[in-house]
């Protein structure tokens, strides 16, 4: 299956220095899932939003990713906790485990992310609905 190219993600300005995440829907391996993209030290971040404890969203409230310095992102539900530069785990029930990364990039004022082999678009991934029937102009056979 051809992989589908950049998506939008959300423009630049929303994406705050170590501030709120911004959500974005995607199908991770052909199952709905979201991912969360964060501005840390100037760059853009994504991840699916899976704890690699147990596979739950780690914000606290939507966005709310960071630990109260803005340091690290911490899971809302045991506390693990991931570096956002990389995903890797740094301490708690994460263990050897890490987020899984997005590739975004960042120009003309907009934040895109790229499919790939396992994470794909909504819509990309979508079958097209079936075609309406044909109006019948036929006269019933006698
Ligand atoms: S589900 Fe994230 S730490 Fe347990």
């Amino acid at each position: 299956m051809p992989e589908a190219g950049p998506q939008f993600l959300c423009r630049s300005d929303d994406l705050a220095e170590r501030g709120k995440g911004v959500g974005f829907d995607v199908l991770l391996w052909r199952q709905p899932a979201r991912g969360f993209a964060l501005r840390i030290d100037g760059r853009v971040v994504a991840y699916i939003n899976r704890c690699a404890h147990v596979p739950t969203e780690l914000d606290w409230n939507p966005g709310d990713f960071l630990d109260a310095e803005r340091r690290i992102i911490v899971c809302a539900v045991h506390g693990a906790q991931y570096a956002p530069e990389s995903g890797r785990c740094l301490g708690g029930p994460c263990g050897r485990g890490r987020l899984m990364p997005v590739t975004v990039s960042e120009g003309g004022g907009e934040v895109s992310w790229y499919p790939s082999r396992d994470i794909a678009p909504l819509a990309f991934d979508e079958p097209a609905p079936p075609a309406p029937p044909a109006p019948n102009t036929e006269p019933p056979a006698p």
